[in-house]
């Protein structure tokens, strides 16, 4: 008889790992584990080997980074997408592409069934599942976790202390971590109740504000049409410019956030966040369109943003609707070009100064000193003209 194969879309936290032995206790022969790098906390080489300490008959990795700069994080900087004003968004990011890669995975292989370790709750599983049926309808999803009798982290912890499973979590240090090259979630645990503070043990990429630099750091940032390409007058790729502004900006405590977010599936959660290349790279990019764009299309990607920020938050990155978004973004950084110098100090992000060849700032137009070109006399019959739909008298 054939053996019951199944592609389980593994990160070797608490939930993939305690879903092998318990897939193979649940009607499967095999458990083929896919791992997706994306920088996450864990090493290929340790996912392996706890892989396959686990039950698991083969751990495929597959070092994708590149490929999530360039397809994902590269356009979403472009659009500066935000999240309910304070998540950037690094794993929903990661979600589509970890599915585009399960499903040619289990093509591949030849297997007809996927699984992931998303709880019912989550957005996770609907970005994976969403995804994965567009790609490739006919395969099936098995999310044990939606009907597993593990029904908490301090049960699934139990469960793994029984199996021997090898995890590196205690019900002390119960919380869920997500990490990729844009940033790292932190939620569950103490974070749940309202009423307690950010906890010391939840910072991974920031330092605590306490624990920063008295003196400040500078970096500047050379974009090239929207796209950050040199750090410090170095020219890098993203990935490395994205990896040096993670180390220095996280020293200085910049990019961490504590929100109520709305879920996909109607609750409301606690999160903490740590995004420091990526607040870094926004704001400067925010930046130097102000400069280069005109009023009219930097109001429009502010609503384009929100709506897209939306999309990729919601699982639907593979849509027209998001590559229609995505086009017009493009058009807007034809001229986002040029150095933008930012200040790190004590969580601020503050920009002291400027180039770009594409300026559309007039000095002669704006100053108030010497050399001053402005028509001061227009004014009167511009604000007769540009007030004359609101006078009711
Ligand atoms: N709430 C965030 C989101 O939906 C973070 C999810 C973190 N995922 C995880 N498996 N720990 O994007």
């Amino acid at each position: 008889m054939n053996k019951k194969k199944i592609i389980l879309a593994y990160s070797g936290g608490l939930d993939t790992t305690c879903a092998i032995p318990w897939l193979k206790d649940n009607g499967y022969d095999e458990v083929i584990c896919f791992s997706a790098n994306l920088g996450s906390e864990f090493s290929p080489e340790d996912l392996e080997r706890r892989g396959i300490q686990t039950g698991a008959s083969k751990v495929i990795v597959k070092d994708l980074r590149e490929e999530l700069a360039r397809d994902y994080l590269i356009p979403g900087l472009k659009a500066n997408l935000i999240y309910e004003n304070k998540y950037l968004l690094a794993t929903a990011y990661g979600r589509p592409l970890i599915a585009k890669y399960l499903v040619e995975c289990a093509h591949a292989e030849g297997v007809n069934t996927v699984g992931h370790g998303c709880s019912a709750k989550g957005n996770d599983q609907v970005r994976l599942d969403v995804t994965v049926k567009m790609l490739d309808p006919a395969l099936k999803i098995v999310a044990p976790l939606r009907y597993w009798e593990l029904s908490s982290r301090e049960s699934e912890i139990e469960y793994a202390e029984k199996k021997k499973l090898p995890i590196k979590l205690s019900k002390e240090k119960i919380y869920s971590i997500d990490k990729n090259i844009w940033g790292i979630a932190v939620e569950c645990g103490a974070l749940e109740d309202l009423g307690n503070a950010t906890p010391e043990d939840s910072y991974v990429m920031c330092r605590r504000i306490e624990d920063t630099p008295d003196e400040p750091d500078y970096v500047s940032i050379e974009f090239l049409k929207g796209v950050p390409v040199a750090l410090n007058g170095k020219k890098m790729s993203f990935l490395e410019i994205t990896e040096n502004l993670n180390e220095i900006a996280g020293k200085h405590g910049i990019g961490r956030t504590d929100m109520i977010e709305d879920r996909i599936v109607g609750i409301k959660s606690r999160e903490i966040y740590e995004a420091p290349a990526g607040w870094t790279l926004i704001h400067a990019h925010k930046d130097l369109e102000s400069i280069v764009l005109d009023r009219e299309t930097l109001a429009f990607k502010e609503i384009v943003a929100l709506k897209y920020s939306q999309i990729l938050y919601q699982g639907l990155w593979y849509t027209r609707l998001r590559e229609s978004l995505a086009a017009f973004v493009e058009k807007t950084q034809e001229k986002v070009t040029g150095i933008v110098t930012v200040k790190l100090f004590k969580g601020n992000l503050i920009v002291t100064s400027r180039q770009t060849p594409y300026s559309m700032y007039k000095m002669n137009l704006a100053t108030y000193g010497d050399g001053d070109e402005y028509i001061r006399e227009n004014a009167e019959a511009f604000i007769d003209l540009y007030a004359m739909p609101f006078l009711e008298k």
